[in-house]
């Protein structure tokens, strides 16, 4: 008979010990920033591919990290927990991290507790999720769902850095990507335990949810070209400033957004050429980030956007270029696994009617949807996420740890 799975406190330990661990590793001293193919992301794929190799699993760095526990036919199908250990700029320690360290420790329960698995058991740490280096969509879990745009390989980080050879020197192939592309029915089902990153669970005081779907998004680049001048000598009527214009366009996309019924729309980048106190830009390159729970939405506050911006930049006399290059339809989430993980959690006595909610927040799961069923359980957290303040309580994250390792038990025939 199969011992029990270690204690939820157990677990939560393991969990919190190993973010720390991975929490040491960015490119920028005392913040967390850990982007595509950076020094730091290879020292953290490093140490995922031995925390892999501890819970048992025969572990590897590809396009993404991997780790797998065989089962009884070689090479035969697999589950796989997974989620991603890049991070944003100046990032929190749980975005990402949680749901790779969360898979590592399920493995390690199910393999302690002498649980025999009919399928094989996959973790995997997908390197390029939050997409900050180079103007990518979700590439290294593209690479698995075999949806992988080449011409992500010549995309240049703000360096001019290529794609390719960035992962030349971080030890990848860029010619070996295609043959990562994973054959449909390969994979059962992907889990990712993620935190929520907004303010539902903690509101509602509720330790876990389930992902109902993932928003559609949209991303682009805008430059805008007006004429540099001397701060003190051009009027203002003959002005063509760049800064103005691209102001009055973030302006204009935060209305549209407020526009449209449970949208967003976010300028996070905002370049000003040449950026001296005393000349009037020339030239301005901000991101547009538009998301919605329907693709339709999207779709139409993309055309508004288009269509006002090019009003702004017409009155002003400036140039215009809007490069739209990511577009992600919202991806539901598979029912089956919902009810699964639903009947986990109402199990636990944690809640008989598990808190169900879309993601605003993108993730591997949209990616990983196009291969094989996908599901994701939200944790609590509080203070947002993408800053350092983000948290977690160490006993919400047993209970999601518990939910997963125990579906995994329940799975295994
Ligand atoms: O931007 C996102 O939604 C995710 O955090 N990459
Ligand atoms: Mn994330
Ligand atoms: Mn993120």
């Amino acid at each position: 008979m199969a011992a029990s799975l270690p204690s939820a406190a157990v677990l939560g330990a393991r969990a919190f010990a190993a973010l720390e661990g991975l929490a040491r590793f960015s490119d920028e001293p005392g913040k967390l920033t850990r982007l595509y193919l950076s020094p730091a992301h290879r020292q953290a794929a490093e140490w995922t591919k031995g925390a892999m190799e501890v819970a048992g699993l025969t572990a590897f760095i590809d396009a993404a990290g991997a780790g797998r526990r065989e089962g009884p036919v070689p090479g035969g199908p697999s589950v796989m927990i997974g989620s991603h250990i890049d991070t944003v700029k100046d990032g929190g320690r749980f975005d990402g991290n949680l749901g790779v360290v969360a898979g590592i420790l399920a493995a390690q329960a199910l393999r302690d507790a002498g649980i025999v698995l009919p399928f094989a058991l996959e973790v995997v740490a997908f390197g390029d999720e939050e997409n900050v280096r180079f103007p990518t969509h979700l590439s290294t879990s593209g690479a698995l769902a075999g949806d992988y745009d080449p011409a992500w390989l010549e995309a240049r980080d703000a360096d001019g850095v290529r794609l390719a050879d960035a992962l030349v020197a971080f030890g990848g192939d860029p010619g070996g990507i295609a043959g990562l592309a994973r054959k449909p029915g390969s994979v059962k089902a992907y889990l990712e335990v993620h935190i929520e990153q907004g303010p539902v669970l903690e509101v509602e005081n509720e330790a876990v949810g389930i992902v109902t779907a993932i928003n559609a998004q949209r991303r682009a680049r805008v430059r805008v070209t007006g004429e540099a001048g001397h701060a003190g000598t051009v009027p203002m009527a003959l002005r063509k400033d760049a800064l103005t214009a691209g102001a009055e366009m973030a302006l204009a996309l935060e209305g549209i957004a407020a526009g449209h019924e449970q949208a967003v729309g976010t300028v996070g980048v905002f370049q000003v050429e040449p950026g001296a106190t005393n000349v009037v830009p020339g030239a301005v390159s901000f991101t547009v980030d538009i998301r919605s729970p329907r693709d339709e939405t999207v779709a139409a506050m993309e055309a508004i956007v288009r269509e006002r911006f090019a009003a702004i930049a017409a009155r002003r006399g400036v140039g215009l270029d809007i490069t739209t290059y990511a577009k992600a339809s919202a991806v539901p989430m598979d029912p089956t696994l919902q009810e699964a993980l639903s009947a986990g959690i109402a199990r636990m006595g944690v809640n008989p009617t598990p808190r169900r909610l879309p993601s605003g927040a993108g993730h591997d799961a949209m990616a990983m949807a196009a291969l094989c069923p996908a599901a994701m359980l939200f944790v609590r957290n509080e203070h947002g996420s993408h800053n350092p303040l983000e948290a977690m309580a160490i006993d919400d994250f047993m209970a999601a740890a518990t939910v997963l390792a125990q579906w995994v038990a329940d799975n295994a025939g």
